[in-house]
């Protein structure tokens, strides 16, 4: 089934229950300051799940572009992507629980539509907590339909809650839909949610029943609604039977102008992938943004600012493959032609998306064309260094007065032979963050590091290492074991394949910044369910009821821990991995130091 398939059926399948198809909204909300873009499609409904009336009437439906970009830099894995659409139905005020889930099941099930394997259907519901009880009728809905008890899982707030978009708003427990792909589970704990991709998310419906205030209180709503969101790229990639959407329709076509353009091929090896990933879901989302009729130009503020950096990694991955003329236009062109007569503001706006991306392409390919000039003169001096080591301010001069990503002069570097001191580096970017910060902390801990000093130093560079790894690879990244001795730290998480040069060097530079920041760390006493609440890391294991400690870094990483841990982690020093290699399937292992 093609996306264009499955968002037909899925349309008319609501519009003959009595829904009424509307129009898919910006991608840039409207009266919305808390979020940069639409993030689903509830979002552009938001003021009618509130109570206003929709001059559509009750039952709705449609497809809806959305973007989210806390992601991007995950982005060239296989699941990431920063644009995506959503399938979603609405009641306002109108059908409730029991329809909407027979609904969903039928959709799925029913061989007029997607016809999957009942019996490889799983379902989750909430299990209740202190805002809200368990999700009685949503279970009991479920074993109606005829899913088995043992397949519908109950699970706290962080899987099976819908939260409002911005702080305050619509919100309430919901019911996942997920589809067992046969692949074997990855461990005793696996269960749907797990992101070891054996159970698939196709759908949620989200049962809104409260509005939560900015004091946090969660008002019931008089009358609810009902909100679900149905991805279209996850959803195809499933009913193809593909390893990644990559390999759909949605990317094939952008991925060829991509092969043409560079002369590559796509699966030459993991960087060429990884790149040709970044180009495309970048490209598009780009494409998206610049065909929004709300006319969002790059800058260096808000949604510009991110068009921006969309733009420019796209050209910066562009010349790891190699190009160095011009080319986002020509592959803007096959995101046009993908979503004609779907997307047709795109074709109406191609003067625009080609001329303002042609613009920005030049304007970075200049940033960098300056920067290496400058970096070819000073060459010949830098190479008189007998220890061939570019020294770390003027890397910095070369990225604060030409606008040169440090990645690049370490290229530049290697290709010359030579090295970039990038604890220098590091060091500059922070004296200069900190002279412009007014009344940072610069208070760093002294003395000799005797054993326990560095073991404990070692148990809090894990923690950082484990939300790094999270915002680098996405939330999947799970801990499997850790091990460290005055020497080292090793650490073993899920992740399915090896970390490219980039990631690497993005984790030690999340890390680095974070210690750079001096964050303080505090612990405090609570139940492990409590500590689940607070979206804790926390390993599976353990009873609810059972007191944790749980150490937070600044607003940084929050994990349930034992400890012993250090009080703030400028005295942490510099972190760099050693060695990252896999270390059972689907685990990967990190050795790094703090030197
Ligand atoms: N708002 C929910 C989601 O985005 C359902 O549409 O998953």
């Amino acid at each position: 089934m093609t996306a264009n398939e499955l968002r037909r059926k899925y349309i008319d399948f609501f519009v003959n229950r009595g829904h009424t198809e509307i129009s898919g909204k910006s991608l840039i909300p409207e009266n919305d300051p808390t979020v940069l873009f639409t993030t689903a499609g509830m979002h552009p409904l938001v003021p009618y799940l509130l109570g206003q009336d929709h001059p559509a009437g009750t039952r709705l439906t449609n497809a809806q572009k959305c973007i989210r970009t806390g992601d991007i830099e995950s982005v060239g894995d296989t699941s990431h992507l920063t644009f995506f659409e959503m399938l979603g139905n609405w009641s306002l005020r109108d059908y409730f629980k029991k329809e909407a889930l027979a609904w969903s099941f039928e959709f799925l099930t029913s061989d007029e539509y997607l016809g999957l394997d009942v019996n490889r259907i799983y379902v989750t519901v909430f299990e209740g907590d202190n805002d809200a009880p368990f999700d009685q009728e949503s279970f009991d809905t479920w074993v109606s339909l005829g899913i088995p008890e043992d397949r519908i899982f109950r699970l706290p707030k962080q899987d099976n809650w819908w939260g409002p978009a911005g702080q305050t708003g619509p919100c309430g427990p919901d019911s996942e839909m997920f589809y067992d792909t046969g692949i074997e589970a990855c461990g005793v704990n696996c269960r749907p949610g797990c992101s070891c991709g054996k159970y698939f998310e196709i759908w949620n419906d989200v049962f809104m029943q409260y509005d939560k205030q900015s004091d946090g209180s969660f008002e019931p709503l008089p009358k609810p609604c009902v909100d679900t969101g149905m991805g279209v790229e996850r959803t195809i990639t499933m009913l193809q039977g593909k390893n990644n959407v990559y390999e759909t329709e949605l990317f094939s076509g952008i991925i060829a102008a991509i092969e043409d353009v560079s002369g590559r091929q796509y699966e030459e090896n993991d960087e060429t992938i990884q790149s040709f990933r970044v180009i495309s879901d970048h490209v598009k989302t780009a494409t998206m943004i610049l065909g929004d009729e709300t006319g969002v130009k790059p800058s260096n503020l808000g949604q510009g600012y991110i068009l921006r950096r969309l733009i420019r990694r796209a050209v910066r991955h562009g010349l790891k493959l190699g190009i160095d003329k011009d080319f986002l236009g020509t592959i803007a062109d096959s995101v046009i032609s993908l979503y004609r007569g779907v997307y047709d503001e795109l074709k109406d706006r191609r003067d625009v998306i080609i001329s303002e991306l042609a613009l920005e392409e030049a304007q970075f390919r200049k940033t960098l064309e300056h920067g290496h000039k400058e970096f070819d003169k000073l060459l010949p001096n830098l190479q008189r260094n007998p220890k061939k080591i570019i020294p770390g301010r003027v890397a910095f001069r070369l990225y604060d007065t030409y606008g040169f990503p440090v990645e690049l002069t370490e290229e530049l570097a290697e290709e010359n032979g030579m090295s970039v001191d990038r604890e220098g580096f590091d060091e500059a970017f922070k004296k200069h963050q900190e002279a412009s910060k007014k009344g940072a902390d610069k208070t760093f801990k002294g003395g000799l590091a005797d054993d326990s000093v560095m073991s404990t130093r070692y148990h809090t560079a894990t923690h950082l290492l484990h939300e790094a790894l999270r915002q680098v690879l996405g939330d999947h990244v799970a801990q499997k074991g850790s091990n460290i001795t005055a020497e080292r730290l090793r650490f073993d998480f899920v992740h399915p394949q090896p970390m490219s040069a980039e990631e690497k060097a993005e984790v030690e530079a999340i890390v680095n910044q974070k210690i750079s920041e001096n964050l303080p760390v505090s612990m405090k006493q609570m139940t492990l369910q409590e500590a689940r609440n607070l979206n804790a890391r926390a390993l599976f294991e353990g009873k609810y009821d059972e007191q944790v400690k749980v150490y937070e870094i600044g607003n940084f990483s929050r994990e349930v821990c034992g400890g012993p841990h250090v009080e703030s982690i400028g005295e942490l020093g510099r972190f760099k991995i050693q060695k990252e290699q896999s270390s059972s399937r689907g685990v990967r292992r990190i050795r790094a130091v703090l030197t």
